[in-house]
């Protein structure tokens, strides 16, 4: 399989049409964006680590009935994905408070919550992607009810996926955000990316931040965070 013309550059990653109308190529790059493009970086290695960390979450989900767009890993940083028109919503489950959630609501980080939420972002970088409910979503057309009923059960259980996934490696799976995707036929997969960019990974003894939070938060020891959260999913998997 080979690139082709490119589709789409986004902050992370790179889209490639390839020759099947059905596939295309996800180029993984080393930028590093936070705060809605306002800061900007490198993560050296970050692209490697984000590609084969989503491939093999997403392969892991695959075998536990969750579908996904992953095809086929080319090579360190390029991945061969189905097509899909992503449904413009970033979702968000916690199971402990941090991030914007504790900003919000005014309460410290590291809350855990008897049970896991869900909220939505309208993906839109000129609105500075801002909250909605399922309600307007479907207003504004970016889903229907029944898309929404889907993404909702299948990111819950990712969760439950991950969740315990993660603890085998001491890692507290804390927050994330998946994006979703619609094939040509209409079915819903999981797409975007599972990495460090997109998770909150706490160390479960240590309370240490193996995520891009050392990015955004300028906490040092970004790429180190990055390689030992990739250390523990090997030797977890
Ligand atoms: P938040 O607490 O800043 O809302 O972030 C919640 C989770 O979503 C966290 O794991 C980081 C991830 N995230 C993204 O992947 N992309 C984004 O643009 C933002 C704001 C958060
Ligand atoms: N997606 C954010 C940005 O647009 C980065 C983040 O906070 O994860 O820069």
């Amino acid at each position: 399989m080979e690139k082709r013309e490119q589709l789409y550059e986004g902050k992370a990653k790179k889209v490639f049409l390839t020759d099947d109308p059905e596939l295309l190529i996800v180029s993984y790059k080393d930028d590093a964006t936070a705060f809605n493009g306002q800061k900007r970086g490198t993560i050296v290695g970050k692209g490697v680590i984000n590609n084969r960390m989503s491939n093999m979450l997403m392969q892991m989900l695959e075998k536990a009935g969750i579908p996904t767009h992953f095809v086929e890993e080319l090579d360190d940083r390029n991945t061969v994905v189905k097509k899909v028109s992503i449904v413009p919503l970033e979702v968000i489950i916690r199971n402990i408070s941090a991030g914007s959630f504790s900003k919000r609501y005014g309460v410290e980080e590291g809350i855990v919550f008897d049970e896991p939420t869900i909220e939505f972002s309208y993906k839109c970088d000129e609105l500075d992607d801002p909250l909605l409910n399922a309600y307007h979503a479907i207003a504004l057309k970016l889903a229907t009810r029944e898309e929404i009923e889907t993404i909702k059960k299948l990111a819950f259980a990712v969760n439950e996926q991950l969740k315990a996934f993660w603890l085998k490696s001491g890692v507290t799976l804390v927050d994330f955000k998946l994006e979703f995707g619609r094939l040509s036929d209409g079915t819903i997969v999981l797409a975007d990316e599972i990495s460090p960019d997109t998770c909150r990974f706490w160390d479960s003894e240590t309370g240490e931040k193996l995520d891009k939070d050392r990015f955004r938060r300028d906490l040092g020891g970004v790429e180190e965070a990055y390689a030992e959260i990739m250390k523990r999913l090997s030797e977890t998997i």
